[in-house]
């Protein structure tokens, strides 16, 4: 699930101000891990700085300031961070021989989670910086340019979104035709096994106004692609004119965007899917087929365990709902196996819903312990060993279940949103409803346009089409 922020633009779009006095611009490097929020909440930081006197390199060796935007979920994720700053420390080092300054920030969920650890651990770390501090990053930075050693974890979601600065449009037009648009954060689930009710806090749902606002200004440069985002997108709620809204509704205002063609939302919980956002999936053109709706297990007494307030047949049902009202939806999920206490009975439970809703992608996960969880201090944890057969069975059943789909797309015609050049010349890229990559001869000048194409072969990693 690990993620990388795209390539990143060399030149900023407003050099002239630059907060740090300076006439040399300042360069910083962001690496992005972990899910879609934390890609977001990257491109968020760097507007705020790009907007404060730094410009963005892609040349880590390059930066006066590196941010490394971290992700908490499985084991091992403070330890990618501890071995990245070893590294960073030496880049550190040796530009300090020749009199240059380089700050280096954690920010993400192990900030939030482990903030004081890292200062402890990490004396080349200057500055610590929680999920919801974001908007005073470049404070926070130019703090730890004097030379103090800044950390920053508390609680101000309201205060992140409404006091980030928003991307310039050369910015916006720089990342391309598909933007994520973060309407909830947060999670007040507490499923047994999650580190994110801790790290990201509790369910906050941003204003019907300041989403449209942010709609509005993707649309007008030029975006066409919108994906709202969310721990658990599908609780966001809100009201406009005294009516009360939840995803659906908003769905159905965003719609009525002109440029915006295709909308997304990830990722939902089953128990928050509202009949009026099913209803958004019978009614809605722009809305994408697509439901990542993790399911975790299988077993009623493993989803118990983990406190997911649902049971296999009530996730089936909504399976059964949402592809009543449209049925090409492709269903995505999330596993994890090896819950503790998990049986042999229990995990072919989860084999029965993967056979029973016949996934088109998924992700799977051997269960990993995390300090603090109440999943951490269950008796009978299985063995790695037991996971990790019990997983790679699971994902053989799943990556049949994706080739199936994917043949089944032969044959189709569909709407192609073209992207981007592809890797051969007279190659342009796009990407299905269903989020598979397709392929089409073209060139850069079609990026942009929405080709007609009819899907000629299924590949393991993308499909190729021919033009209709
Ligand atoms: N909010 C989303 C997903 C959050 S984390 C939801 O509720 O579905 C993304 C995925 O990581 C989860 O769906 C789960 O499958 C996996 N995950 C989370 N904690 C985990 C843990 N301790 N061990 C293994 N996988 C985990
Ligand atoms: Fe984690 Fe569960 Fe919340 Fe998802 S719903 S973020 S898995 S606690
Ligand atoms: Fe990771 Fe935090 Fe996202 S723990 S998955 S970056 S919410």
């Amino acid at each position: 699930m690990e993620q990388v922020s795209s390539p990143v633009d060399a030149v900023a779009d407003n050099q002239e101000h630059d907060a740090a006095g300076s006439t040399a611009l300042k360069k910083v490097f962001v690496k992005t891990y972990g899910c879609q929020m934390n890609v977001y909440d990257s491109e968020r930081m760097e507007d705020a700085l790009t907007q404060d006197g730094y410009v963005k390199t892609d040349d880590i060796n390059d930066a006066d300031l590196v941010l490394l935007n971290t992700c908490h979920i499985r084991e091992k994720a403070a330890e990618k961070v501890y071995s990245a700053v070893g590294r960073i420390r030496k880049i550190k080092e040796k530009h300090a021989k020749q009199g240059r300054q380089v700050t280096i920030g954690i920010t993400g969920c192990v900030a939030q989670a482990e903030g004081k650890e890292i200062m402890r651990r990490a004396p080349a770390v200057d500055l610590v910086a929680g999920p919801q501090t974001y908007h005073d990053i470049s404070k926070m930075v130019a703090r730890a340019e004097k030379g103090e050693r800044v950390i920053s974890t508390d609680w101000l979601i309201e205060e992140k979104f409404a006091k980030l600065p928003a991307p310039t449009k050369k910015q916006t037009i720089a990342r391309g035709l598909a933007a994520f648009l973060t309407v909830q954060e947060g999670c007040d689930k507490f499923c047994t096994f999650c580190v994110v009710p801790y790290t990201r806090g509790a369910e906050v749902s941003r204003s019907v106004n300041q989403i449209l606002d942010e709609a509005n200004r993707l649309a007008d440069a030029g975006v066409k692609e919108v994906t709202l985002l969310g721990q658990n997108v599908n609780a966001w709620h809100g009201s406009l004119d005294g009516q009360k809204w939840n995803l659906g509704e908003l769905l159905y205002r965003l719609s009525d965007i002109d440029g915006i063609e295709r909308l997304r939302y990830t990722t939902s919980h089953p128990i928050d899917m509202e009949q009026s956002l099913i209803d958004a999936h019978r009614d809605l053109p722009k809305l994408m087929p697509y439901l990542h709706l993790p399911v975790q297990a299988g077993s009623d007494r493993i989803l118990k365990a983990m406190n997911r307030h649902h049971t296999k047949d009530q996730y089936l049902q909504i399976i059964e709902r949402v592809r009543q009202a449209r049925d090409d939806m492709a269903i995505s999920g999330d596993f994890i196996v090896g819950f503790p206490g998990e049986t042999e009975e229990d995990f072919e439970e989860t084999l029965d819903v993967i056979r029973q809703v016949k996934y088109a992608s998924a992700f799977s996960f051997k269960y990993s312990p995390r300090p603090g969880t109440p999943g951490a201090d269950l008796d009978h944890q299985v063995s790695d060993e037991v996971a990790s057969e019990r997983l790679t069975r699971l994902q053989a059943l799943l990556r049949e279940q994706m080739t199936e789909f994917n043949q089944s797309c032969v044959g189709k015609e569909i709407d192609l949103l073209i992207e981007k050049r592809g890797k051969r010349e007279g190659q342009v890229l796009g990407r299905s409803p269903w989020l598979q990559t397709v392929v089409v001869s073209g060139d850069a000048s079609e990026i942009s346009k929405t080709l007609r194409v009819k899907v000629s072969e299924a590949g393991p990693a993308s499909l190729n089409a021919v033009r209709i």
